[in-house]
């Protein structure tokens, strides 16, 4: 995803939500049904956030480096996140700090990408990226944004696909910029 790759390596998969951006109408989306719901992640010990004003963006910062991103600079991290139109956050309660987090970037109106979907290792495989993947697609759903597209990496497609990604719909590819095959 963005940030993580250098572009010296092509990111492979381009994935979109089902519903194209030219669809004239819009077809709603959103999950009603969360496969853990609020009440529930509460009572494990764990509370969602909305906003960065809680978030310590070292922690932040040692989940991406956990999971194999690139250590980026905290005001580097500080700008991308006001910049940031939904963002999701789990902190876990017991030791205040956060084990999981998404944001998506658009236009507010017919577009968004996915960036930055993580979970702490020591709290993968409970759920926590589906719950925040769930939520965050639905408030973009919700804002009447169709077009909803994120990178994923190979191993990490079987996660995405059942909540509603396809990789390279009607043969569509991404593409992002590379210095390296640009022509002088
Ligand atoms: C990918 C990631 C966000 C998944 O979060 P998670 O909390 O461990 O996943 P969940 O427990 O919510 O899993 C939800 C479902 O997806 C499945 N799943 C999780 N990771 C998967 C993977 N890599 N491939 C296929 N299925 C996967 C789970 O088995 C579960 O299935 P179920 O609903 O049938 O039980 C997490 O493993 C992670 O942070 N990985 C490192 C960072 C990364 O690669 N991010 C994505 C960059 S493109």
């Amino acid at each position: 995803m963005l940030l993580h790759g250098n572009f010296t390596t092509p990111l492979r998969c381009f994935l979109r939500h089902p519903t194209p951006h030219r669809t004239a109408t819009p077809t709603p989306l959103a999950i009603t049904n969360y496969s853990i719901s609020d009440q529930e992640l509460t009572s494990r010990g764990f509370t969602l956030h909305r906003t960065i004003t809680h978030l310590n963006l070292d922690d932040l910062n040692s989940i991406f480096v956990a999971v194999g991103f690139p250590r980026r600079h905290p005001d580097k991290i500080r700008t991308a996140l006001e910049h940031t139109d939904s963002l999701l956050w789990a902190q876990y309660e017991k030791t205040q700090k956060p084990v999981a987090f998404a944001r998506a970037t658009g236009d507010g109106v017919f577009n968004a990408i996915i960036w930055d979907v993580v979970v702490d290792p020591s709290f993968q495989g409970l759920g926590l990226g589906k719950v925040l993947m769930e939520r965050l697609v639905d408030e973009l759903v919700n804002k009447g944004i169709n077009n909803i597209a994120l990178y994923s990496e190979p191993r990490v497609l079987g996660f995405y696909r059942p909540l509603g990604f396809v990789a390279d719909p009607d043969g569509i590819r991404g593409m992002v910029y590379s210095r390296k095959g640009k022509k002088r």
